[in-house]
């Protein structure tokens, strides 16, 4: 069965976070489950090299403004077919924002020739390969079961909400310039709030749906978590469901990661401690004695809840924990983890780049990995973190509330703890988990036992990948 992914964002070729991580790495588990995928995403300069070594397969005289070509090739295991389209993709920087920092101004057109290439390759435009399922991530791709059923195709599709908070919201004047019929504008449309949605228009015409984890597709019914299309999700909810992240197990493998200063496995784990000691130098701090080395690898946005972490910083310092973080994004909280930073030289460390080394380097040499988040559609940080026997201390929600056992004493007594969960996502709740992770980490075989239990847990892809082949399955061959 051929399945075509489109998506903005596909790991190793260009990453602004996990969405990347999970195209690429679903596409590479989807062929040894006997498919046939491709991956349609732009061109970026990050990727001239790799298409250096593509060959045309498609051209558009005109797509949004300008001359466009799909290119073919595999790379890094992933078959990707490349929208070359100097015009919108050809510029330096970051994929989604200006040299300011605000999205780009054409990011309608961008995302919308992605959708509008997709959806022709989905109708025939390569000869030699039609998909016979389309898979769609995120609101960049969510024009594309519209495209589809205004050309009256009905090639089945799905699309798979990473974060609902990105909704892909336009005035109505984009409607000419990207070909959309204006008699779906309606509400039972892509109209949204007098706005083009590309993320509703998606929600309304896709054949299915689906979110990173179970928690999240309960949650997004929800006016909390549903940032206003909790109705519009109620209304397909019986096309709705949670298949969790699983992550690339041979990129992220401790036993043979050579990013990382030493390496260990379950059955030896003495290569961790190498880790911690490399980790604290390259953060100019201390390694504690008593205490953990606690860990963040984060975007830093209100989603991610990390201004709880600021506050709770004083606790967790006077508790001998130390702490190493590697983020960017709000400006405020940059400047908050600098200042604690600058106030406690030896005991934090903050980096602002965004560098997949030290992510590694940081998920190795960490005793805690960090993620408080207000909401968290699965997170991947945490899984990375258990397969590098680091443990969690996450809120209780979406994705992190699925793959974290929390440890309650029942978990504990039963051996399966792997982690610890906290409730509301307030500064007083996670430092009444900073304090659990403290009493536990003093207890050398507690703290043993959760490591052990963490690194047994299974976070690849071989489960979540059966789900998404059934869903494609059922999709290309409805009863
Ligand atoms: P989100 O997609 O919401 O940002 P996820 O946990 O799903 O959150 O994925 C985040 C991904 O981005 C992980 O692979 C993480 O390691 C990576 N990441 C985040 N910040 C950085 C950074 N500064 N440097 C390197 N990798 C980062
Ligand atoms: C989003 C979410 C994150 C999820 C990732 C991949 O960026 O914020 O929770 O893990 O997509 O699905």
């Amino acid at each position: 069965m051929n399945v075509l992914s489109i998506v903005s964002e596909c790991a190793p070729f260009a990453k602004t976070g996990g969405l990347a991580d999970v195209a690429g790495a679903l596409a590479k588990a989807l062929g040894p489950a006997g498919l046939t995928p491709m991956t349609l995403m732009p061109l970026y300069p990050a990727l001239k090299p790799i298409a250096e070594k593509a060959k045309p397969v498609a051209r558009f005289d005109e797509l949004m403004g300008g001359p466009a070509k799909v290119l073919q090739v595999r790379a890094s295991g992933v078959d990707l077919l490349l929208l070359d389209a100097p015009h919108l993709f050809d510029r330096p920087g970051h994929i989604y924002l200006d040299a300011s920092g605000k999205d780009w101004s054409d990011n309608h057109l961008r995302y919308g020739a992605l959708c509008k290439a997709g959806a022709e390759i989905a109708m025939g435009l390569i000869p030699d390969w039609t998909p016979d399922v389309v898979h769609a991530h995120d609101w960049q791709a969510g024009l594309v079961p519209l495209y589809l059923r205004q050309a009256g195709s009905d090639v089945p599709v799905m699309i798979t909400i990473h974060n609902i908070a990105f909704q892909g919201i336009f005035p109505p004047s984009v409607m000419a310039p990207l070909g959309l019929s204006a008699s779906r504008f309606t509400l039972d449309g892509f109209e949204y709030w007098e706005k083009v949605s590309f993320l509703k228009a998606g929600l309304v015409y896709a054949d299915h749906i689906t979110t990173v984890s179970p928690t999240y597709a309960h949650e997004l019914l929800t006016p909390e978590f549903g940032m206003g299309f909790e109705g519009v999700l109620g209304a397909r909810s019986d096309r709705l469901s949670g298949i969790l992240n699983g992550i690339d197990v041979e990129d992220w493998d401790p036993a043979t990661d050579p990013r990382i200063a030493a390496n260990y496995s379950t059955r030896s784990k003495k290569g961790k401690a190498k880790n911690r000691k490399a980790l604290a130098e390259a953060f100019g701090v201390d390694v504690p004695d008593k205490g953990p080395l606690f860990g963040v690898v984060s975007r830093l946005t209100a989603q991610k809840g990390l201004d709880l972490m600021v506050e709770a910083a004083p606790h967790l310092l006077a508790r001998g924990g130390n702490l190493v973080v590697l983020g960017s994004g709000d400006k405020a909280l940059e400047r908050a983890f600098a200042d604690l930073a600058t106030a406690y030289p030896d005991r934090v460390g903050f980096d602002t780049r965004f560098d997949e080394g030290l992510a590694h380097q940081l998920q190795a040499g960490s005793d805690v990995m960090l993620v408080p988040s207000r909401f968290e559609p699965c997170g991947l940080t945490q899984l990375c973190a258990l397969r590098y026997g680091t443990i969690p201390l996450v809120s209780l929600t979406g994705g992190l509330a699925d793959t974290v056992i929390n440890a309650n004493p029942a978990a504990l007594d039963a051996g399966c703890a792997t982690g610890f969960q906290f409730a509301p996502v307030t500064t007083g709740a996670l430092i009444h988990a900073l304090d659990r992770c403290f009493d536990a980490y003093a207890d050398r075989d507690i703290w043993k036992r959760l490591v052990s239990n963490a690194m047994a847990q299974d976070v690849s892809w071989t489960t979540s990948a059966a789900h998404y082949v059934a869903l494609y399955q059922e999709l290309a061959q409805p009863a």
